[in-house]
């Protein structure tokens, strides 16, 4: 294991999100809220830090969603990065510097950081085919090549991986393969591309991270394991693309450098764009430490690649740790932002509006730090009713309600202790310790419920010591009794500050104290005696049922949209012959008269024209129409069927109706009006 370093500094990165698309909760659980607790929690604590995060911009993702808008990949680029942006500024992710891979800063830097390896030889250039839309006069990445799956036979796998089957695969595998957005059909041609040769790396790689880097996460530790053992290869880093950083050497035209070698250098110039004198100090001093946060997905790319390609340019410092997490689902399911199964940062905030720490404690909760993990909304309403609600925010409330009952808002002094006040102001003396050491090494879950462990201590408290009723009889209680609540109140909101920024920053406004320090938690005389708190408000609020239950639905009709999408035919039943299907005599009629049948809800009953006298046919379409709607309309029915009743009323044949994607009945019509009584045939 490496040897305890001592550091200056602390830099801390997090991923960079594609601007594809608006951030969802999976981001935030994943990279953002750990990381800003993170630094929040070094901030407290007087230390040197900087976050740094911004918008990835370049690469195949954003092109797509540019085609599927129909407008330009900048129109794309700028909007997502503005509305991300946006929403990590809205859930207090306290970035010192969120910018993105197109700024002028970043491709210099990563042009820059390209030529250097390439001058010193660092790469090797190799010949390769690749497929190639002669109409469209492109080369395709493997995301905008579709074709039929090998596996399970999808018409339209992708070029990396079969979205049905889950497989993996690579374009050559794909059947008839063609260009995902214009549809043509694909050629093979020669293109040269360069490549970083990880092999070369892999013995420095296996030293550095199995042997130096013991104390990773086994998820990370794990996954590097497993991509050393099967062998490094050589990597491209460009890519045959019209949307990226040229690739700067003479020759290269319509090439870029591949997306994932640009933006983790991304974080070298999103630092240089803030400090553009000191910036280096933060890359190139050993004193300095660097810690990536990023999602599982992410591992290779933070552990092998961009080590390599850091070890290759020789001047900056490599990470020390990389405290990735597993994946947040929800409501069971992957969230997709391709299926819109997601909730949305932004709309969130619309619908739930000023509940950025419920989420926040929800989602570290929650925290999928060793698998993956579920978010639900019922856990959320649970969590913030049962949890924020009825202990943190009940404690602070009765706290400094009574404090302006009783002592016009002044903190009462301390006079002679008991046993039990003796014990809880012990509980407080090793908290800083505790919450420390889960902190240091990122078990940011269990770190908050440590935190809320306090705060249902100081609820406790008040609970046991029932001051109100000591009110009458024995004042002086009541006071060492409310001193000792907000003491408990005034560390709550230290020791919530990273994760709960909003509401410490409330706590510290009705306590009336406005600045605080890492090292003041477990201070039990934080408050002066006769310091005056404010007007008390409610740190939290009940949600209720009506909230969650919208929210519910939502995703709700997500899964029907979904449904409908991914709807495939039911498999056709065996052949009949010519005489069978002769045998059934469907004919139109024309509705004459609909109504519900009383007490069946699923049941309509028809008074059909059919040509011959009339007829009433029971169907049972209630739950998909207006019977009023359907008066006048001409409908198909099996003539020669049996009559039967149905809720007392004689059924004299059967009206045809198609079923959706998803159950819905719509009834079939000739596509002109017929006279009522023809055959259908
Ligand atoms: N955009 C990538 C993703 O969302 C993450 C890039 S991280 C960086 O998976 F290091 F490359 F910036
Ligand atoms: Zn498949």
């Amino acid at each position: 294991m490496a040897e305890e370093k001592r550091f200056k500094r602390t830099l801390v990165t997090t991923a960079l999100p594609y601007a594809n698309g608006p951030v969802h909760i999976g981001h935030l659980a994943g990279v953002y809220v750990p990381a800003d607790i993170y630094a929040r929690y070094l901030r407290l604590k007087g230390e040197e830090v900087l976050l740094v995060g911004g918008s990835d911009e370049h690469g195949v993702p954003v092109t797509i969603r540019a085609r599927k808008e129909g407008c330009t990949v900048q129109d794309v680029v700028d909007r997502y990065h503005n509305l991300i942006k946006k929403s990590f500024e809205d859930f207090g992710i306290s970035f010192d510097v969120y910018s993105r891979t197109t700024s002028e800063t970043h491709s210099k830097l990563a042009s820059g950081f390209f030529k250097k390896l390439n001058d010193e030889g660092k790469f090797i250039q190799m010949e390769s085919e690749q497929y190639y839309d002669e109409e469209a006069k492109e080369f395709l990445t493997d995301r905008n090549i579709r074709g039929e799956c090998p596996r399970c036979h999808a018409a339209d796998a992708y070029g990396d991986q079969c979205e049905k089957c889950g497989s993996t695969l690579s374009p050559d595998e794909l059947i008839n393969p063609y260009n995902a957005v214009t549809g043509n059909k694909l050629v093979k041609r020669r293109t040269n591309h360069w490549y970083l040769p990880l092999d070369q790396y892999q013995e420095w790689l296996e030293r550095w991270i199995l042997e130096e880097h013991k104390e990773w996460r086994s998820n990370v530790y794990g996954q590097c394991k497993s991509w050393l053992d099967s062998g490094l290869k050589p990597r491209a880093v460009t890519r045959d693309l019209n949307w990226g950083i040229p690739v700067p050497v003479e020759g290269a035209e319509g090439k870029v450098l591949y997306v994932w070698f640009d933006a983790p250098i991304g974080y070298i110039s999103n630092t240089k764009e803030l400090l553009p004198d000191t910036w280096e100090k933060w890359w190139k001093d050993p004193e300095t430490r660097m810690l990536h946060f990023i999602g599982k997905d992410n591992i290779v790319f933070h552990c092998i690649v961009f080590p390599t390609m850091l070890k290759a340019h020789g001047e900056y410092n490599l990470p020390d740790n990389v405290p990735s997490n597993e994946f947040l689902n929800l409501e069971g399911d992957k969230i997709s932002t391709s299926r819109n199964w997601a909730v949305w940062l932004h709309e969130y905030l619309e619908q739930i509006p000023d509940k950025q720490d419920v989420l926040r404690y929800v989602l570290t909760a929650n925290a999928p730090e060793t698998k993956d993990n579920d978010f639900t909304w019922k856990d959320y309403q649970a969590r913030n009713n049962n949890e924020l609600v009825a202990i943190y925010g009940n404690f602070v409330n009765r706290a400094i309600v009574l404090t302006h009952k009783y002592f016009e808002g002044k903190v009462p002094a301390r006079h002679e202790l008991t046993d039990g006040d003796r014990a809880t102001l012990a509980e407080f003396a090793e908290v800083k310790k505790q919450v420390e050491s889960l902190l240091d090494v990122f078990r940011f879950r269990d770190a908050q419920k440590e935190a809320m462990n306090l705060a249902r201590i100081g609820n406790k408290y008040l609970a046991d010591n029932e001051p109100w009723k000591l009110a009458k009889s024995d004042m002086k209680r009541v006071e060492t009794i409310m001193n000792i609540s907000l003491q408990i109140a005034a560390n709550l909101a230290i020791v919530f500050e990273p994760f709960l920024p909003f509401s410490s920053a409330k706590l510290r406004m009705m306590l009336n104290i406005d600045k605080v320090e890492w090292s003041m938690l477990g201070n039990m005389d934080l408050l002066e005696d006769g310091h005056a708190t404010r007007t008390p408000e409610l740190l939290f609020e009940k949600i209720e049922d009506s909230v969650i239950e919208a929210q519910m639905q939502r995703l709700e009709n997500i899964r029907k949209a979904n449904d409908i999408d991914n709807y495939k035919p039911k498999a056709v039943l065996p052949d009949v012959d010519f005489e069978t299907f002769e045998k059934i005599d469907i004919r139109v009629g024309k509705v004459l008269d609909c109504q519900k049948v009383p007490k069946a809800d699923k049941l309509l009953m028809f008074k059909i024209d059919d040509g011959m006298g009339g007829r009433t046919i029971v169907s049972g379409i209630a739950k998909y129409y207006n019977p009023e709607d359907l008066i006048g309309k001409e409908v198909c029915f099996i003539a020669n069927f049996p009559p039967r009743k149905l809720k007392g009323v004689e059924s004299q044949g059967m009206i045809l109706s198609a079923m959706d994607a998803d159950g819905a009945l719509k009834v079939v019509t000739p596509s002109a009006e017929v006279k009522p009584g023809s055959s259908v045939c």
